[in-house]
């Protein structure tokens, strides 16, 4: 990556998730920036709102695949997009769902929800939003990954269905970029890792955190537009933490 300040303001830009922690962070980082003109956010369920005539909301849900066409269809209708982040995921649920300590809780269809919110749901957003990327310039898609995505970083185990899944995305990712960079040259498509960040879905697991590691939504979401600033078309295919730093395959 490159050290230099970008000079790259995405103006169109698209925020999948937008009714979670970092989803939202997101969407604030970049309505604050004069530069953005139009922010997309769509969400499952519950209305996500931001007082900016500059902000259009949308539903997508991964159950229904049919709303992910329907949300790039619309966006679609106003032309091309500078920027794609896809904030979704899925760790834990309030009906018991959640990361298995050991492989006697695994459970298939445990696995198959970890895999469908992890990783089919972000790669099908890939699908119909990557044709959308304007062409003549730098564009980017980013989706939130994990660093327990990284199968060379995995020393303690556990979390069977989460770590696969996220592994599952960056592979999908890095396919995904060889094949959208031959009509799209200046395309990066990326994987990021936010740091642990206090949202909903980290809440059950931040008593080991470290001093002054647990960041906020609005903290770590400014440090990874500061990475999809700053990426280039040499980096499309890997994954990056909020630092900048590559995460391991
Ligand atoms: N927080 C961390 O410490 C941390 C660390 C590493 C990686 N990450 C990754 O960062 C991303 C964002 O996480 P977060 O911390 O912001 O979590 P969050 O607050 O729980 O947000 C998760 C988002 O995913 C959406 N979602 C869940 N199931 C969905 C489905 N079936 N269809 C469409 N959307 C769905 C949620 O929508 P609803 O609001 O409708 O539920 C919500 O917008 C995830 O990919 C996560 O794995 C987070």
């Amino acid at each position: 990556m490159v050290d230099a300040l970008s000079n790259w303001q995405p103006k169109r830009c698209v925020v999948v998730g937008a009714s979670g922690g970092i989803g939202a962070g997101f969407v604030e980082h970049l309505l604050a920036r004069d530069s953005v003109e139009q922010v997309y956010g769509f969400a499952r369920s519950s209305t996500v709102s931001a007082e900016s005539d500059r902000f259009t909301t949308g539903r997508l849900d991964y159950a229904d695949v049919g709303s992910i066409k329907a949300a790039a269809d619309r966006v679609k209708q106003d032309g091309p997009v500078d920027l794609v982040i896809v904030a979704t995921g899925l760790l834990h649920a309030e009906d018991g769902f959640g990361p298995e300590k050991s492989m006697r809780q695994l459970d298939p269809e445990a696995l198959s929800r970890a895999y469908l919110v992890n990783a089919i749901g972000p790669i099908m957003v890939a699908k119909h939003f990557l044709p959308l990327l304007t062409k003549d310039r730098k564009s980017v898609f980013a989706a939130l990954s994990a660093r327990v995505g990284s199968i060379s970083d995995n020393r303690i185990g556990g979390w069977y269905g989460y770590r696969a899944a996220k592994a599952g995305l960056n592979q999908m990712l890095r396919t995904a970029s060889i094949e959208h960079q031959r009509r799209w040259p200046h395309s990066v498509i990326i994987g990021l890792h936010p740091g642990t960040v206090d949202t909903g879905l980290s809440k059950p697991f931040q008593r080991n955190v470290a001093d002054g590691k647990l960041f906020t939504a609005q903290h770590s979401t400014g440090q990874m537009l500061n990475v999809i600033d700053r990426v280039t078309e040499a980096d499309s295919g890997n994954i990056f933490a909020y630092d900048g730093s590559q995460v391991p395959a």
